[in-house]
């Protein structure tokens, strides 16, 4: 891109954001559930499971699988070669320190994929460089360049990360990203290795990035959020207003630690809040649900049952008061339909803070004649039996109604 061109972009990119105008942005989705989501504590995923994993991942429409760090262990390597040999759409990447054997594992390992990058990484901030690399700043910027020099003979598209972006100083993090930019990388990821940074924070790294990096248009920025504060959907949300257009995650937020942000918060939040973001994506929403099951079986970590956008009580309704509104109009409670993203239908569960309205909806569902009347008899036998019981079932309703029907004979 022209310097020309950068700076009519940068223009149109201020006027965006002052909201004079709104231009739709296309985000691309970064899945790590296999290499970032694998290194959650007590998770293994078997070479059929990432295959089968991989396979779920392209049909949900991510656009960049990371299918693991070749040089790891035998096993990755091969998980990593399977997945390039089944997948045909998304792109495939690995994962490698700036070194030569490592980036040599990417190649070997991705050489059946169609679609390839690689994705190469050494920590920048200075408690890194310090006590684990025992860097120097000189010394990590000749890393940089030798490894993305290196790594061009084989990869077209490069991506860099600067680990524990958000750490490090702001000056040293420009010369790092330039240095990468100019040694052939294409893709810059900013890394919140740790979930340190918040959503103002991350905006303003943006702010200041697109400022001092006269390139910054010409290559696309992408995050990888952790969640150890619990603001890895925040912070990667707050990046896409701010000029990120890749977005790294995984699946049910699997990850190091706390996991990384959940892949399908930000889409779900993209589709619900697109009045805001004006973004589009390529994710199909209606096999969100269909993927995180299948994360959540072969990861063996069970939903939280309040997990937004995929856990089981993300449709459901107990409150009397949300119950009716429900049933007069289903946007007075829901802002995203369950259907929508490929889940069951709305569950209006029956409990003592449930109002008459939803039990009588619940009995005409079951089949009984409905009628106002015994409703004033039904409801404070139902009251009475709620105070004991947390969730009143169709069982316990039917024996209501045959209590009822026994005492009017
Ligand atoms: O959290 C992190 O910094 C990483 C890098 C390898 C991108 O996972
Ligand atoms: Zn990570």
């Amino acid at each position: 891109m022209s310097k020309k061109v950068s700076h009519f972009v940068g223009i149109l990119f201020l006027f965006q954001k002052k909201g004079l105008f709104k231009m739709i942005k296309k985000i691309q989705f970064f899945d790590t559930t296999l290499r970032d989501g694998e290194q959650t504590i007590g998770v293994n995923f078997s070479i059929e499971e990432k295959i089968a994993i991989a396979q779920q991942l392209e049909k949900w429409g991510i656009d960049v699988i990371e299918a693991g760090f070749p040089i790891a262990s035998k096993g990755d390597f091969q998980a990593v070669q399977a997945v390039a040999s089944s997948i045909k759409k998304a792109r495939v990447t690995a994962l490698a320190r700036a070194n030569k054997k490592d980036i040599d594992a990417c190649v070997q390992a991705t050489a059946p994929a169609i679609h390839k990058q690689i994705h190469i990484f050494i920590a920048t901030s200075p408690i890194h460089r310090q006590s684990k690399l025992h860097m120097t700043k000189k010394e990590v910027l000749e890393k940089i360049k030798g490894s993305i020099e290196y790594a061009h003979h084989f990869f077209e598209i490069i991506e860099f990360s600067p680990e524990d972006a958000t750490r490090t100083e702001r000056t040293f993090l420009v010369q790092a990203i330039e240095t990468a930019i100019t040694a052939g990388a294409s893709v810059i990821n900013i890394p919140d290795t740790v979930g340190y940074t918040n959503p103002a924070e991350f905006a303003d790294l943006f702010t200041y990035l697109r400022k001092n990096i006269p390139t910054f248009d010409e290559v696309i920025f992408s995050v990888h959020c952790h969640d150890d504060l619990g603001m890895a959907v925040a912070n990667s949300l707050a990046s896409i207003e701010n000029g990120a257009t890749r977005i790294e995650g995984t699946i049910n937020g699997i990850g190091e630690r706390a996991g990384n942000a959940a892949l399908e918060e930000i889409a779900a939040a993209l589709y619900v809040r697109k009045d805001y973001y004006h973004a589009t994506d390529n994710i199909n929403l209606k096999d969100t649900q269909a993927t995180s099951e299948m994360i959540s079986r072969y990861s063996k970590m069970p939903l939280p049952k309040n997990k937004a956008v995929v856990g089981n009580n993300a449709f459901a309704h107990e409150s009397g008061i949300h119950q009716d509104g429900m049933l007069k109009n289903p946007q007075t409670y829901e802002i995203l339909r369950p259907e929508t993203v490929g889940g069951k239908s709305t569950r209006l569960p029956l409990g003592k803070l449930s109002g008459s309205h939803a039990v009588m909806e619940k009995l005409k569902e079951m089949g009984y004649p409905f009628d106002h009347e015994s409703m004033k008899i039904i409801f404070p036998i139902f009251k009475e039996r709620a105070d004991k019981k947390a969730l009143i079932d169709e069982k316990d309703l039917q024996v209501i109604m045959q209590q009822i029907s026994e005492v009017k004979r």
